[in-house]
């Protein structure tokens, strides 16, 4: 598979890596505006692009692809706000997106391990519940993508919470995010629920940026040719499905 890399940061360095030991070509590098205007036009002769850069630069970068029409996976972060417009864009013009905040299968694994937690602990209102994520200090945004995932999975599944707050909870309705910036972290995740008498905690702990680049390169073997928007479930159930 061609595949044009947009970000070559750490995600994207990690990701040439591993996508030529799979087989596959990098046929282009873009990491910043310059590298746009110089080999922007080389863009459409890939067959997947990769997307890895920044909160500010995601969506003009998405809709460069939609442009070219070639079908892109994203794993920026930090540009949720947009997320509506840009999936409604990409159905109804028919262009090709993959999305997800975190490509790592444990993860997305800990995601349902969250839910089923959160539906066994919906009627006891005894345990305050809150998230911790821990990451590198060269993470742009907070609370991380994958934490407000986590956040509204249990709002989604317990009644007396209604929304996620930045930093500690002030009110019974709300579950709180706390951030912490730590080095290299590649990404901690904790889920806490804590009564008088006892704490139950899961935690999710990426070991390597390898796993999210893995995750990325298989979002773009299973996106190449097809057209809509996409998420891990999708990819995962064709995993289960292909197994
Ligand atoms: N979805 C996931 O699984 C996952 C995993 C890790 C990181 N992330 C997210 O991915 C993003 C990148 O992470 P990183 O650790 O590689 O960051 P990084 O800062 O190491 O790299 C970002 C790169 O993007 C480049 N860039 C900036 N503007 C650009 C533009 N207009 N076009 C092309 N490139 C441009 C920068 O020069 C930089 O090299 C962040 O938002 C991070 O939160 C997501």
């Amino acid at each position: 598979m061609k595949i044009a890399l947009l970000g070559y940061g750490k995600m994207g360095q990690e990701i040439h890596k591993l996508a030529e030991k799979r087989g596959h070509e990098i046929i282009l590098i873009i990491d910043n505006d310059e590298d746009w205007q110089e080999r922007g036009s080389l863009l459409k002769e890939a067959e997947v692009a990769i997307e890895f850069t920044t909160p500010d630069s995601a969506v003009d970068n998405i809709m460069r692809c939609f442009e070219n029409e070639i079908p892109v996976v994203v794993g920026t972060t930090g540009w949720i706000e947009d997320i509506d417009h840009i999936r409604k864009t990409c159905i109804d013009e028919n262009k090709s997106l993959f999305f997800s905040p975190n490509f790592s299968i444990g993860v997305n694994l800990f995601f349902d391990l969250n839910r089923y937690l959160a539906s066994l602990m919906a009627k006891w209102d005894n345990y305050e519940i809150s998230i911790e994520e821990t990451h590198h200090i060269h993470k742009l945004d907070a609370p991380s993508g994958t934490a407000i995932v986590l956040a509204n999975d249990i709002i989604r599944k317990i009644e007396r919470k209604e929304k996620w707050v930045k930093e500690l909870q002030e009110n019974p309705d709300e579950v709180g995010i706390k951030s912490y910036r730590s080095e290299d972290v590649p990404g901690t995740h904790k889920v806490r629920y804590e009564s008088e008498m006892d704490a139950i905690v899961i935690t999710h702990t990426a070991k390597t940026r390898r796993g999210f680049a893995l995750g990325a390169i298989m979002a773009g073997e299973f996106i190449k040719g097809k057209k809509g928007f996409f998420e891990m479930k999708d990819l995962l159930n064709f995993q289960k499905s292909t197994v």
